[in-house]
């Protein structure tokens, strides 16, 4: 039998200990034998809840119990969370984590420790929620080289902008809604700043490219500016607008974005809505490829932290399929990318942004007096900048 600790009784923490209660039969039968909670450590005393008999406030208790061989951490954040599973880790017990900030700043020292220690250090959860993207990189996309991975990374902007677009709401009031519905992070910041699909990229790229993806070398624009106006433009194209987090091998570089991208309908992403994500990999010898599904909520994303439990049970040795190094991984500027922009400009500077931009489209939509849209050619990044600050432009916003 298998001895279960989760760390934090948080949103995804209760939703581990749900489905490890709901799902017991089905774990036991795909770990290979039973898998019990022994404890679950959290400050608070989680009176008449599910987790009250097993709640602990001491990580030694658990450090020191040789029974606990899984350890669930579901804190989030780094301050207490790294120790502890570090500790865990140095103890000889496995970890699986939906901690992505973890994850991002230290997931090479933990994967190196499991490895070193013979235990396991899985983090599905991390990226996508509940879809198996980590698994699938490192046990199924094992034949090709990646040129591309790019998707909608993040549950909570997905869920804002498809609600502006498609009903008009205001951003305060869909934020409000998301954190309702235990999908933001307690911080929304790190959300619709982009922060959070910013890690997500840089784990998913890392353990695809074998080297440490640091975010902070990533380019990230969130939805934060993004106004109902421009949706109105989005609107009178029939595109639809996505935060979309990229990663791109070409060569011998590597490129990273993330940013707000006007897609179209021909777009496979065109029709992710609400607070689902999808990864979209790209192959040489596979071609094309997305996976899609829920991308955050707590059983959801419980569902990904014990399918790990489960994986571990089973004696799989899952951290050893994951290659990982502490070697930094360069990426380049976003300067020389290509691709159209949608930009709105004042009425009397429409002559002449036409001009200045080689615009292929004039935009006008019915309400908004005194300016215009219009979608350039194709540019590099550097050159849009420049002719944007010849011309003076209202806003803009990246076309895929
Ligand atoms: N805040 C995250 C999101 C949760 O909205 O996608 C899942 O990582």
């Amino acid at each position: 039998m298998s001895k279960v600790a989760v760390l934090g009784y948080g949103t995804i923490g209760s939703g581990v200990v749900e489905v490890l209660s709901m799902n017991a039969e089905r774990i036991r039968k795909n770990a290979g034998q039973n898998v019990r909670l022994k404890y679950v450590l959290d400050v608070k005393d989680c009176t008449g809840t599910p987790a009250e008999k097993y709640i602990v406030h001491d990580i030694e208790e658990i450090l020191k119990d040789d029974e606990v061989d899984i350890v669930v951490e579901t804190m989030g954040g780094v301050r207490f969370a790294y120790p502890f599973v570090k500790q865990c880790l140095m103890a000889g017990k496995s970890v699986a984590t939906s901690n992505k900030e973890l994850v991002e700043k230290h997931g090479p020292e933990l994967i190196r420790i499991a490895k070193e220690k013979g235990v396991d250090f899985l983090f599905e959860a991390s990226c996508g929620g509940g879809i198996p993207v980590i698994r699938a990189l490192v046990t199924a996309y094992t034949a090709d080289e990646i040129e591309e991975i790019s998707g909608i990374l993040n549950g909570t902007t997905n869920y804002i902008l498809t609600k502006m677009l498609n009903e008009g709401a205001a951003y305060e009031e869909v934020l409000a809604q998301a954190q309702e519905m235990g999908i933001a992070e307690q911080n929304p910041e790190a959300d619709v700043e982009g922060f959070d699909p910013c890690r997500k990229i840089a784990i998913l790229a890392s353990v695809v490219y074998g080297k440490n993806v640091n975010f902070e070398d990533i380019y990230t624009e969130g939805i934060t500016k993004i106004s109902e106006k421009d949706i109105a433009y989005v609107k009178k194209l029939g595109a639809s607008i996505k935060l979309i987090a990229s990663f791109r091998h070409v060569g011998d570089r590597y490129y990273a974005m993330v940013s707000p991208f006007v897609v179209g309908p021909e777009n496979p992403l065109y029709s992710v809505n609400d607070a689902y994500n999808a990864i979209f990999i790209h192959g040489n010898a596979v071609g094309d490829t997305m996976l899609y599904g829920s991308g955050a909520g707590m059983m959801q994303t419980a569902s990904a932290v014990v399918a790990d439990v489960v994986a571990i049970a089973a004696g799989r040795g899952e951290t050893r399929l994951i290659d990982w190094s502490e070697d930094k991984l360069k990426v380049d500027g976003i300067e020389s990318d290509r691709r159209s922009f949608l930009v709105r400009v004042s009425d009397d500077k429409v002559a002449e942004a036409k001009e200045i931009f080689c615009a292929s489209e004039i935009v006008r939509v019915d309400g908004l007096e005194g300016e215009a849209g219009l979608v350039t050619g194709v540019m590099t990044e550097d050159e849009f900048e420049k002719r944007a600050v010849q011309t003076g432009i209202i806003s803009r916003l990246r076309m895929r």
